[in-house]
């Protein structure tokens, strides 16, 4: 299929190089680029590198590389095609050759959600939804609340709705696509959401995606059943409330567990409130969530699996651009508990006491040790001093010194001596691992100085290589590069291929990226320039460094190797144009 290059261009927009790596390896930020174990080959220490600037990665261990579609690729054990599909269904993008088609379907069950989530609404009205009203009162739920958030009730019939949205007009297939309904063996369709609560889940532009419904009493199957990917609905990317979070216009929100504790929150007057669907957070919620906040107060629930799910959602926070606070709830086992049980004024002085992520990192190696016995308060100490020996602050580093000296009784004095050691410690290790990637990125350090020499030493095949490398990362060089050079100047076969259809899609009116580039090479040109990505990526190119690589190109001699792997076509070409320039 040929899957024309716009809809390229908007598919690795929508894609970014860390999201999709990042789904399968646990990346690092190292300044501009990330690190992680390579998902290819077996390795102890990291040298699987993503460059979000090129959109590329490099293992340089391995020598796998490419960009998003070759890595869900290679991931996946799909085809190009395939990759390609996938990577534009999981950013909700219409599949190439289905524009149309989809485009109707979504617009169908945007609409057929809309109608259900009304109708959910006015059955808690009717005769049907009476112990559904009773349910809501028991968990003091306020009119205004079931108004605010359109709560409703699905009645315990087994074709209710499906019959409702027949007379609507929907056929059986759009409310089974909308998973509103789904199938028999025998072939006959049924309400999926019967005899529950109904939470409808609406996105930022406020049309209805998703559903979620809890049943009222103790037996009917799982306690929440939530509508599973649609055309319209990832349940990775969706959050809970987040129209309203997003509404309230404040610069922190509060992320909670479930459905029932963003209700509660919101009903207190905590408008920021927002949950994860019933899944663990994902990169993708992370990202949207630091599109609308500048800090997050995690309030999961305080059993021990909420405690996990916390830490994971630090890490993933850590990434973007928002501060975190974990709040430390006692005596209630959830934010919704919380505020029946002590009321708002306290779980809002919560908030305001909300422990930065140092103070939980802190206070979860407290839990752990046993401060009363002397071997248990010096390894406490130690650890504490790791910890701290990693914040930037000399200030805060003080404070939480005479902190710990409070909490454990000993001197201040040998906790500053002991965070001392733990800072040379993280200096010599950070100095130690820096080595040896260095040592492992060796072509790269070599470059940086080779790069910058002057005449004509430096191999031909590099020279092509910097070429090429200037105009992927800055499309402004074109004009520099194509007023000097045609493709027969390009000796490297891989070189040559990626310049010709540079200069076809520049022609097109494309903004090149190596991404949409690769779509147009084989493997080996791919691989090839996803390393010399890699080992340029410290590099900056100035336009005189590109003018010196052009000088190199058309001047410098061919080395031996070269001669041998260029036809003898080309060499003929070469030597006619070389003729042409002493002219
Ligand atoms: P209440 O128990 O009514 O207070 O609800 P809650 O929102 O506090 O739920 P809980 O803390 O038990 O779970 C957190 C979230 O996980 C819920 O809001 C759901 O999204 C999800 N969840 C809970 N139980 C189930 C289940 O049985 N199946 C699925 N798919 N999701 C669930
Ligand atoms: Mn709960």
């Amino acid at each position: 299929m040929a899957i024309p290059a716009h809809y390229i261009q908007e598919l690795l927009q929508r894609n970014s190089v860390v999201d999709v790596i990042g789904g399968h390896v646990h990346l690092k930020r190292h300044g501009r680029i990330y690190k992680g174990l390579c998902p290819f080959h077996s390795e102890k220490t990291p040298s699987f590198t993503v460059y979000p600037e090129t959109q590329s990665y490099y293992c340089f261990g391995c020598g796998a590389g490419g960009d998003i579609i070759s890595f869900a690729k290679e991931i996946n054990g799909l085809t190009y095609v395939e990759a390609v599909k996938m990577l534009a269904q999981q950013s909700g993008m219409p599949l190439p050759d289905e524009d149309d088609k989809l485009s109707k379907l979504k617009s169908r069950i945007y609409e057929m959600n809309k109608i259900a989530a009304r109708y959910f609404h006015a059955n808690l009205n009717s005769e049907k939804g009476k112990n559904a009203r009773i349910y809501l009162r028991q968990r003091q739920l306020s009119d205004k609340t079931i108004v605010n958030f359109g709560l409703g009730y699905a009645s315990d019939g087994w074709q209710d709705l499906c019959n409702y949205l027949k007379r609507k007009g929907f056929s059986e297939e759009e409310m089974v696509s909308a998973y509103l309904a789904a199938r028999s063996s025998k072939g006959n369709i049924y309400d999926i959401f019967r005899d529950r609560i109904i939470f409808p889940i609406i996105d930022l532009r406020g049309n209805v995606i998703a559903f979620g419904g809890r049943r009222m009493g103790d037996e009917g199957g799982p306690k929440y059943l939530n509508s599973g990917d649609t055309p319209v609905f990832k349940k990775s990317n969706g959050l809970f409330a987040l129209n309203l979070a997003k509404k309230s216009g404040k610069e922190t929100f509060i992320l909670a567990e479930g459905y029932m504790d963003v209700i509660s929150l919101h009903q207190a007057g905590f408008n920021n409130a927002i949950a994860t669907l019933g899944t663990a957070l994902t990169g993708q919620q992370a990202k949207l969530i630091a599109d609308y906040a500048k800090n997050v107060v995690i309030a999961y629930d305080s059993d021990e699996a909420g405690q996990k799910a916390t830490r994971r959602a630090m890490d993933i926070f850590s990434k973007e651009d928002v501060t975190v606070q974990v709040l430390q709830m006692e005596g209630a086992k959830d934010p919704d508990e919380y505020i029946k049980k002590f009321g708002r004024d306290r779980f809002e002085a919560l908030i305001e006491n909300a422990n930065s992520a140092l103070d939980f990192e802190l206070l979860k190696l407290r839990k752990q040790h046993d401060i009363k016995d002397t071997q248990g308060r010096i390894d406490y100490l130690t650890k504490a001093c790791d910890v701290l020996a990693a914040i930037p602050s000399p200030v805060l580093q003080d404070v939480y010194c005479s902190r710990l000296a409070g909490e454990t009784g000993a001197d201040k004095a040998s906790i500053k001596l002991q965070l001392e050691q733990s800072k040379n410690k993280l200096y010599r290790s950070n100095n130690y691992k820096k080595g040896k990637e260095m040592l492992k990125e060796g072509v790269a350090g070599g470059i940086k100085v080779d790069y910058r020499q002057q005449g004509n030493t430096l191999p031909k095949v590099f020279a092509q290589q910097q070429i090429i490398s200037a105009l992927i990362r800055d499309n402004d060089f074109f004009p520099v590069v194509d007023s000097q050079l045609t493709e027969d100047d390009f000796t490297d076969t891989d070189m040559k291929k990626a310049f010709i259809e540079y200069k076809r899609l520049k022609a097109e009116g494309q903004n090149v990226s190596y991404a949409l580039l690769c779509h147009y090479l084989d493997e080996g040109a791919r691989k090839n320039l996803a390393k010399i990505n890699a080992t340029n990526a410290e590099i900056i190119m100035t336009s005189n460094d590109l003018q010196m690589h052009i000088n190199n190109l058309r001047t410098a001699p061919m080395g031996q190797n070269e001669i041998k792997q260029t036809s003898v076509e080309d060499l003929a070409k070469r030597i006619e144009s070389l003729k042409e320039k002493k002219k």
